[in-house]
């Protein structure tokens, strides 16, 4: 084997080793779609999982900053051991354009990214919860 062989392998094992979650996968117990009961009154359990969409400012090259926080109205989503936001995920117009998978404890649900808006009519965000299951939210674009 060449020294180049050896470090092509080095880095295949490398993107290999960090595309993998960490997390153990059996720890994601509900996968339900959720929605909640009255969504111009929801509960503070609602609203700790409904994914928040906040658009910011347009770049040079016209992608706009949009962030998405789980959850709304100050109420932050808990991120411990056992309970956390696994996923969350943003979509223009029903196309993914970002997706973030986290980890328990070290990162909690939030996305951030640039995405050109031109045309674009509605922003829906996806927060999964490992315990309480799939919560989204929509933002429409004047
Ligand atoms: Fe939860």
């Amino acid at each position: 084997m060449t020294r180049r062989d050896m470090m092509k392998m080095a880095a295949l094992a490398a993107v290999a080793t960090t595309s993998a979650t960490a997390y153990d996968e059996k720890l994601i117990a509900n996968t339900e779609k959720m929605t909640p009961k009255d969504p111009k009154n929801m509960t503070k359990g609602e609203l700790k999982h409904t994914p928040e969409i906040t658009l910011g400012s347009k770049d040079a090259a016209g992608y706009t900053l949009v962030e998405v926080s789980v959850g709304q109205e100050g109420i932050i989503h808990p991120s411990t051991d056992n309970h956390w936001i696994y996923e969350v995920s943003l979509h223009a117009d029903g196309k993914l354009v970002d997706m973030v998978s986290l980890e328990p404890s070290i990162s909690r649900g939030y996305l951030g990214t640039r995405v050109k808006l031109d045309g674009v009519k509605t922003l829906k965000a996806v927060a999964k919860c490992n315990l309480h299951g799939d919560w989204e939210s929509s933002h429409t674009l004047a």
